[in-house]
């Protein structure tokens, strides 16, 4: 089948990785896709959702799998379902566990799944009510989509304070902030966990372990993920049995209950809090760069899982999971997180190691293609080196094997990832 990738990063990168390794797929083309993905297959120039189901119905594209939140919270599934196209992710109303932080907090609230405590509100007052009962460190949301930087960790109850006054005045974050959400903070450690969902039934993936921090030892300021693993031994079956039980199958059954049964990606942000696993938030696609550790894991054909979710047929899909680990170490342009980069070309050592060769690989991310053919990093977050293995030791080892054979001008990594598991 042809299957078209809504996306330009290295998720999106890895998903197109995913099915060119599966002999079920023949072309794959992407919108936008980045400067490397054409090598994967065919970048389009097309944003426009209907004139992206013009191209699908006049190309044979038998599947559309969208990788960012944007385009489906802006609701491409609503454009493409209506035409009658089998497209993979959750319509506008659905893409809401993620659009709006009030509407997953009040939906949690609702189907008693695990969460913080908290409220909602557009008053100051209220807001400055509930800080007062609590106890620091205190957490601040915008509702809206902040691109991950919605969200203030204050120490003080001062600092809750001016954070809720700042964004409800909409001066931190526009709109997206003229509601908040105010919420106890959770001591624990934190998980990625991936439900691929078809409406009523769903695959959980390997659990998956982010580090969000800029530097070694989770410090320096919040950043999309500067590398991430998986699986992580800090999930037992107790813990997924938990998730299945309380999280995932009420999630499910409520969404479908309210009318806006759920397919595509649950990204759970669990907090594991003395053996409790605490929802932080919902999102509704792969995280990322957590996705470039996943794909290389799955086993089954990728268009197999996508497919069968997008159709409402998982219950018959048998979806396996090699026994390995991923390791995935990010490389970021010079001043990531803070503001973009000049271009600089990348260089990748030719690879005469065969173990390397066949048990790393680069994601790309930000990169875009130069009229010279070379590859440069424009992006913040700019490639993703992954590395397999069969414990988080081999395949941390490979990945910065791979790292080191990779440059551009400004690159900086943490050398510490997957610390947590070792
Ligand atoms: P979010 O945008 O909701 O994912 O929040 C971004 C990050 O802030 C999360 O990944 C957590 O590391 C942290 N965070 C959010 N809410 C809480 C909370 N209630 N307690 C502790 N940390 C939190
Ligand atoms: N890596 C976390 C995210 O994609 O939101």
């Amino acid at each position: 089948m042809n299957v078209l990738m809504i996306g330009a990063g290295g998720r999106e990168y890895s998903i197109g990785l995913a099915l060119k390794k599966d002999e079920n797929v023949e072309t794959i083309y992407f919108a936008p896709g980045n400067g490397a993905t054409d090598e994967l297959g065919e970048n389009l120039n097309i944003s426009d959702f209907n004139e992206l189901a013009d191209f699908v119905e006049a190309n044979n594209i038998e599947l559309t799998i969208v990788g960012p939140e944007a385009p489906l919270v802006d609701g491409i599934v609503d454009v493409f379902e209506k035409r009658g196209l089998t497209i993979f992710g959750p319509t506008a109303q659905a893409a809401q566990l993620e659009g709006s932080k009030i509407f997953m907090k009040n939906f949690l609230a609702r189907h008693n799944v695990p969460t913080a405590k908290y409220i909602e509100t557009d008053s100051l007052e209220d807001a400055y009510k509930f800080i007062n009962t609590l106890e620091v460190p205190i957490v601040v949301k915008a509702d809206g989509l902040c691109g991950g930087k919605g969200v203030i960790i204050a120490q003080s109850h001062d600092e809750a304070k001016k954070a809720a006054g700042e964004m409800l005045s909409g001066n931190s974050f526009g709109d997206a902030g003229t509601s908040i959400v105010v919420e106890e903070f959770l001591d624990g450690y934190e998980l990625s966990v991936f439900a691929i969902c078809d409406g009523k039934d769903y695959v959980v993936l390997p659990a998956a372990q982010d580090h969000k921090r800029l530097l070694n030892n989770d410090e320096g300021p919040n950043t999309g993920g500067m590398g991430a693993y998986a699986p992580t031994p800090l999930v037992n079956d107790e813990i997924y049995r938990k998730l299945d039980e309380r999280v995932i199958e009420p999630t499910l059954k409520g969404m479908e209950a309210e009318g806006m049964p759920f397919t595509g990606v649950l990204f759970i942000g669990v907090m594991v809090v003395k053996g409790e696993p605490i929802i932080l938030e919902y999102n509704v696609r792969f995280g990322d760069p957590e996705c470039e550790e996943l794909m290389p894991l799955l086993k089954s054909p990728a268009s197999e899982l996508f497919y069968k979710a997008a159709t409402g047929d998982l219950k018959n899909a048998k979806i396996e999971f090699h026994d390995k680990y991923a390791v995935g170490v990010v490389m970021a342009s010079k001043d990531y997180p803070y503001k973009s980069t000049a271009p600089a070309e990348i260089i990748v050592d030719d690879i005469y190691h065969e173990e390397l060769k066949e048990n790393a690989h680069i994601s790309y991310a930000g990169v875009s293609r130069g009229d010279d053919g070379k590859l440069y990093a424009t992006g913040g977050r700019v490639l993703v080196c992954v590395g397999v293995g069969d414990s988080i030791k081999e395949a941390q080892e490979r990945a910065y094997m791979l790292v080191g054979q990779v440059h551009f001008a400004g690159k900086q990594c943490r050398t510490d990832i997957a610390y947590q598991a070792l």
